[in-house]
């Protein structure tokens, strides 16, 4: 596979970052997974939007090649150039402030960021989807900027662990009594007939998908309250689902080993993965 870093296009065991990458050593940087079908991205405006706004707000410095319209034509010809211009994969894209003698203030101006974009194919859990998952709650120990997508991945890497290792897909997060998010997704809930998730504020990432499922379950005329859903509402749940880029709908059947509503995806998360799939294909054909 080829990869981008810095202005080169490279076989990715031959790309290699400096130990001194602020990267590496702090984990001072942003990142996008972006989904494409048949070679073309899907919501890559927002995604890249979303990029521009993580960079600005931790003052990383824009040159040419971190700009939305770079950035998107390197990832196009990643897919181009990697074959997978057909079917399903993704692109990962990542910016960090560069590297530079080790320092907790920045480093010198003029210091250029570390741009780095790769390529996968991706293959959708389609049983998983259809059956449901596991998830499991836990404290969501995270800082208070988790709208911005940095490469700080710490407490969702021990979450989702602490998730797989109880036979889990996901972690739900829980902070001052209510579900913020998952630990690479967003969170929905059915109570009472309404779709509730977290609203967007610095305690979740503000996920792409999570927008298009509300701007399609209001299209589809079923109620969406941003409001979040405290932990003793959870045996309320009639549905539970998990969004995000490489997740699309993925119904939660089973929260801490205990069946959601009947244990079984709800009607309100099995329409919305069809909105979803059909949302998808018409946009990127
Ligand atoms: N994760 N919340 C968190 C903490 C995430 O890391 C993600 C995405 C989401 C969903 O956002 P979106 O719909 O924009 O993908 C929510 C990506 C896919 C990842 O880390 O691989």
């Amino acid at each position: 596979m080829l990869v981008y870093l810095n202005g080169e296009y490279l076989p990715n065991q031959e790309a290699k970052v400096s130990v001194d990458d602020r990267g590496f050593i702090f984990g001072d940087g942003v990142y996008e997974v972006i989904r494409a079908l048949g070679g073309r991205f899907f919501t890559a405006d927002e995604h890249l939007a979303r990029m521009e706004h993580g960079m600005h707000a931790l003052r990383i410095p824009q040159l040419p090649e971190t700009r939305s319209d770079a950035l998107l034509a390197v990832a196009q010809r990643l897919l181009d150039e990697n074959e997978l211009s057909d079917g399903e994969a993704t692109v990962y894209m990542q910016v960090t402030r560069g590297s530079a003698r080790r320092t907790h203030y920045f480093p010198p101006v003029g210091t250029p960021p570390t741009v780095y974009l790769a390529t996968s194919r991706f293959a959708p859990p389609v049983e998983l989807r259809g059956s449901g998952a596991d998830a499991v709650t836990c404290p969501d120990v995270r800082w208070s900027r988790c709208n911005l997508k940095t490469i700080n991945l710490l407490p969702n890497v021990l979450a989702k662990q602490q998730a797989v290792e109880a036979g889990a897909v996901e972690a739900v997060l829980v902070r001052n009594g209510v579900v913020t998010e998952g630990a690479s997704t967003n969170v929905f809930g059915v109570i009472d007939g309404e779709l509730r998730t977290h609203p967007t504020s610095d305690h979740i990432l503000p996920g792409i998908t999570r927008a298009v499922i509300i701007g399609l379950a209001e299209a589809l005329g079923y109620p969406v309250v941003q409001r979040p859903i405290a932990i003793e509402e959870v045996a309320q749940l009639e549905e539970l689902f998990l969004t995000g880029t490489t997740t699309d709908v993925l119904p939660v059947v089973r929260l801490d080993g205990r069946p959601v509503a009947d244990g079984r995806p709800g009607p309100i998360t099995v329409a919305l993965q069809g909105a979803l799939r059909e949302r998808m294909s018409a946009s990127t054909s």
